[in-house]
């Protein structure tokens, strides 16, 4: 079959005029570019309906998460994005966000024998991302050390398309079926096990933002479980069993210990994380 995505789709060429384009990324009904015009660097979203994999059932909001995304920018009132649709789903545009990952900049702290220490001022950074997001009446969804971009300024919260806590068009809307597995707090783990539907909160994203601080600086997992798990242990680990010790020297340690509470009272809110990190 062709690689739909393996173009930029016209309505996208005629918006913005490249000079140049890059696709940077293609998976899980998911394609990112890279676009530059004369004025501006861009990220393009083109999303597409998934088959069923072995390890993935079919999945159809695949198709509409650029949309849905969009609209959850437009929501934001942030400038220069668009959206709209395109033969196999929907895209979005939005500003590019220059820099590393959270991930990727806390690689030197992983590395064997490493007395690098996590700069606590990259947590903030990233906690004051998540805080501005909740402010505005939103929960993320889908917090992981890949959607923090460290930028040079600033640290950009990206992938929105899970977002919940305002309305969003309902044609572009789907249901929330949980996130990476691996920064699931247990109250949404339980909920997908339960019932296939969880509800993203502030309480579950500032867990995910403890779980995506803890991997970065380590390389462990919060909760420990087989690397061959599959999703649906993954999530029984989640609710049965107790994080990992953080044994993280300074205010990181305690901070991201709180966080990852599995009772979501214990947890801190975000702006009492900031508060604690400023
Ligand atoms: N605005 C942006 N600026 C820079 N890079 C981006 C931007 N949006 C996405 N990316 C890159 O593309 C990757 C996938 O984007 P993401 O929004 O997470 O889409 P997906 O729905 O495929 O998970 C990101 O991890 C990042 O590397
Ligand atoms: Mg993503």
């Amino acid at each position: 079959m062709p690689d739909p995505t393996s173009e930029l789709p016209f309505v996208i060429l005629d918006a913005l005029r490249p000079i140049s384009q890059r696709r940077i990324l293609n998976r899980r009904g998911s394609a990112v570019w890279d676009v530059e015009t004369e004025t501006r660097r861009y990220a393009v979203k083109l999303g597409y309906p998934i088959a069923p994999t072995p390890e993935w059932p079919a999945q159809p909001w695949t198709a509409l998460a650029p949309a849905r995304e969009g609209a959850v920018f437009h929501r934001l009132d942030l400038d220069d994005i668009a959206y709209g649709e395109w033969e196999l789903g929907t895209w979005n545009i939005q500003p590019w966000h220059e820099g590393p990952d959270l991930y990727g900049l806390w690689e030197p702290c992983r590395a064997d024998g490493s007395a690098i220490e996590p700069h606590v001022s990259v947590a903030l950074s990233c906690a004051k991302a998540l805080a501005r997001l909740h402010a505005q009446g939103w929960s993320h969804g889908d917090v992981q050390p890949a959607h923090f971009i460290i930028g040079p300024d600033r640290t950009h919260l990206i992938d929105l398309a899970l977002a919940h806590g305002q309305p969003v068009p309902p044609s572009y809307d789907f249901p929330y079926r949980g996130c990476l597995v691996h920064y699931e707090a247990p109250e949404i783990s339980r909920s997908i096990l339960e019932r296939g539907v969880a509800e993203p909160t502030p309480a579950a994203d500032v867990y995910a933002l403890g779980a995506s601080l803890f991997i970065s600086a380590t390389g462990w997992r919060a909760v420990a479980y087989p690397d061959d798990a599959s999703r649906p242990q993954q999530r029984k680990a989640i609710v049965n069993a107790t994080h990992r010790p953080v044994n993280m020297a300074g205010p990181l340690g305690v901070l991201i210990n709180g966080m990852l509470a599995y009772d979501i009272e214990k947890r801190p809110s975000i702006d009492e994380v900031v508060k604690a990190l400023n």
